[in-house]
Parts: C-alpha cells; sequence; structure tokens
C-alpha cells in the first residue's frame, strides 16, 4: 500500500429531467468542476485504526463508533468490504469539500465518490467510473428513498451523462458551448421529502403525472438534441433556455418549486438569462440560469441582488 493518497471529484448539475427521472424518463447532467470534494488518507500508527475526520462538519469520529446512518462511514465500509480489506485499517481518513451541501449540486455524492477513489488509490487498483458509481449508489440511498442514480453517475463518470434509470448511462461530449450562473437559495434542498411528495401526488393522479413526467422527457430530448447539433450557438442558446422556462412550470405543476426560487428564476431572466430553472429536488437549493459566457455578470448581479446566497459561473461544452 502506498503512504498518503488523495482524490477528489467534481460537483454536479442536473441540467433538465429531476424528478421524472426517479419515473424512468431521461435526464441530462453535466459534472460542475469549479466546486469539487476532496478525501485524503493518510498512514496511522499501528492499532490506532481508521479514524473519519470531516473538519467542515467539525466531526472526528473512529470508524469502529461511527453510527449505522453515518453516510461516509457507510461508503468508507462498502469500500473496504469490496476491496477485500481489512474493516479496521490503520488511517486517518480526511475529508473536505467546496460544494454547498443540500444545494442540488452533489455534495454527498461527491464526498463519497472522492472517499472510493481515495481508498481505491490507497489499495493501488484502479477506480472504474462504473464500480465507483455503483458503490456511491448504495450510499446515496440513505440520503432518499428512491433515487434514481443519476448523482453519482454524472459524477463518478465526469461527463455530461444522458441517463435513464436502469439502463447503462450515456456520456456524451456536447457540441455546443454554453453558460450557467448557479444560484443557491441558502435554503437546504429537502430531496427526500420532494421525492416522496412527488411520488404521492403521482399515485393520487397517475395519469396526470405520467402526463407531466412524459413532457419532462420530451425536452430532456430536445435539449440533447440542441448539445449535439452544429451550428449557431446564439440561436441554440435561445432554444435551449426556452426548454429550460418549459420544464421550470412543469417542475412547478408537480409541487417542488417555491416562492424563493421562482424569485431567483424571474430575477435572472429579467437580467438577460436566455432561460432559467431550478435544478434538482427543488423547493431549496439552486437554480440555473443559462447566460451569455461573454456577459454573464448583469445575470450573477440580479442573482445576488435577489438574494442568491452564492453564485458559481460554471461553462458546459466544447471550450
Ligand atoms: C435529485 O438530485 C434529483 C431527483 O431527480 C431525485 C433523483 O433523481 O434521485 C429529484
Amino acid at each position: 500500500m502506498t503512504d498518503l493518497v488523495s482524490a477528489s471529484a467534481p460537483g454536479k448539475i442536473i441540467l433538465v429531467g429531476e424528478h421524472a427521472v426517479v419515473y424512468g424518463r431521461p435526464a441530462i447532467a453535466v459534472p460542475v468542476w469549479d466546486v469539487q470534494a476532496r478525501a485524503t488518507i493518510a498512514p496511522a500508527a499501528p492499532g490506532a485504526g481508521c479514524t473519519l475526520h470531516a473538519p467542515d462538519l467539525g466531526q472526528i469520529l473512529p470508524l469502529a463508533d461511527a453510527p449505522p446512518d453515518n453516510a461516509l462511514a457507510l461508503i468508507l465500509r462498502l469500500t473496504l468490504a469490496h476491496l477485500s480489506l481489512p474493516p479496521f485499517p490503520d488511517w486517518t481518513v480526511t475529508v473536505t469539500s467546496q460544494i454547498p451541501i443540500a444545494s442540488g449540486l452533489g455534495s454527498g455524492a461527491a464526498l463519497a465518490t472522492a472517499l472510493v477513489r481515495a481508498v481505491f488509490a490507497k489499495a493501488g487498483k484502479t477506480a472504474q467510473p462504473d464500480v465507483v458509481s455503483d458503490l456511491v449508489f448504495q450510499s446515496e440511498t440513505l440520503y432518499h428513498g428512491t433515487p434514481s442514480g443519476i448523482d453519482n453517475t454524472v459524477i463518478a463518470f465526469g461527463q455530461p451523462v444522458w441517463f435513464v434509470r436502469g439502463t447503462p448511462p450515456i456520456t456524451f461530449s456536447p457540441r455546443l458551448r454554453f453558460a450557467l450562473a448557479i444560484a443557491d437559495s441558502g435554503i437546504a434542498a429537502p430531496t427526500k421529502e420532494t421525492v416522496g411528495d412527488v411520488r404521492r401526488s403521482w399515485q393520487a393522479a397517475p395519469a396526470k403525472f405520467e402526463v407531466l413526467f412524459d413532457r419532462m422527457g420530451g425536452i430532456a430530448t430536445q435539449v440533447r438534441g440542441l448539445m449535439e447539433q452544429d451550428g449557431g450557438e446564439v440561436g441554440r442558446w435561445r432554444a435551449l433556455g426556452g426548454l429550460f422556462r418549459r420544464n421550470q412550470q412543469l417542475l412547478a405543476e408537480i409541487g417542488v418549486s417555491s416562492e424563493p426560487l421562482e424569485r431567483l428564476i424571474e430575477a435572472a431572466q429579467a437580467a438577460g438569462s436566455f432561460g432559467a430553472k431550478l435544478s434538482g429536488g427543488g423547493r431549496g437549493g439552486n437554480i440555473i440560469a443559462l447566460v451569455d459566457p461573454a456577459h454573464p455578470q448583469p445575470v450573477i448581479d440580479a442573482l445576488t441582488a435577489a438574494g442568491a446566497k452564492r453564485v458559481i459561473f460554471t461553462t458546459v461544452g466544447k471550450k
């Protein structure tokens, strides 16, 4: 085994298709490299056992004492078992993250991915993205009852992903370059709650919800088409923005938008965004606003003035 090892993983954002993806419709997500999670494993004194250190959370925890619902301990245990390593190696495992928690940027999946990769590196093994993704998925089920698997997939593969639950993910390199302002409402996205509420609403009115999910799936198909075509960028940004707006209306119809999110979306659009929508579970977390890559500042300023706690500017696709 090697000495000190370190591994990282990006954040992610869902472009279109959240919630509908839980019901088998396609969704598209992209990695956000501007914010990352990192895991470092240092050897500890012989017999010291394994300690999990999360300075951002003020947490130092011997792995042997970690409660069963501790997600980091769970993913660490799963990975050690997967690699047939001892259950309590003499390690100090430190995890840090720049990714805001519960904001739709995949903070939990990114921390878990970084941790899995670090354990593989410590064992001198190559971490294949599909294996990493599977292990992280198992820990993700702790956070929300019926995760689709999109978060772990896009983060473990580190590429834009076309995702249909239960089928192998398709990674792709977009031919369209575009820019996003990702604005954090500062309200924790209660993903487990919104996924549960949507399930109850779907159970109460299945025909209505199937139609809404179909429309969201249709939008994802059109977005992929725009991302993979060649041609004028501005026209495609406008079309993409229109699809973001339409997806947002549908997300509001299924009950996962909120007043603070709508305020951010309206502010972005009034300041010149081509289109904006919530991203992820909703009722909190982030909105994404499609912006002109050369002139993002008016939208970023408008989002800040409308109460965004943080705005991340990122570009997707060919540079
Ligand atoms: C959460 O990031 C995205 C949802 O579609 C839930 C899921 O896919 O598991 C709301």
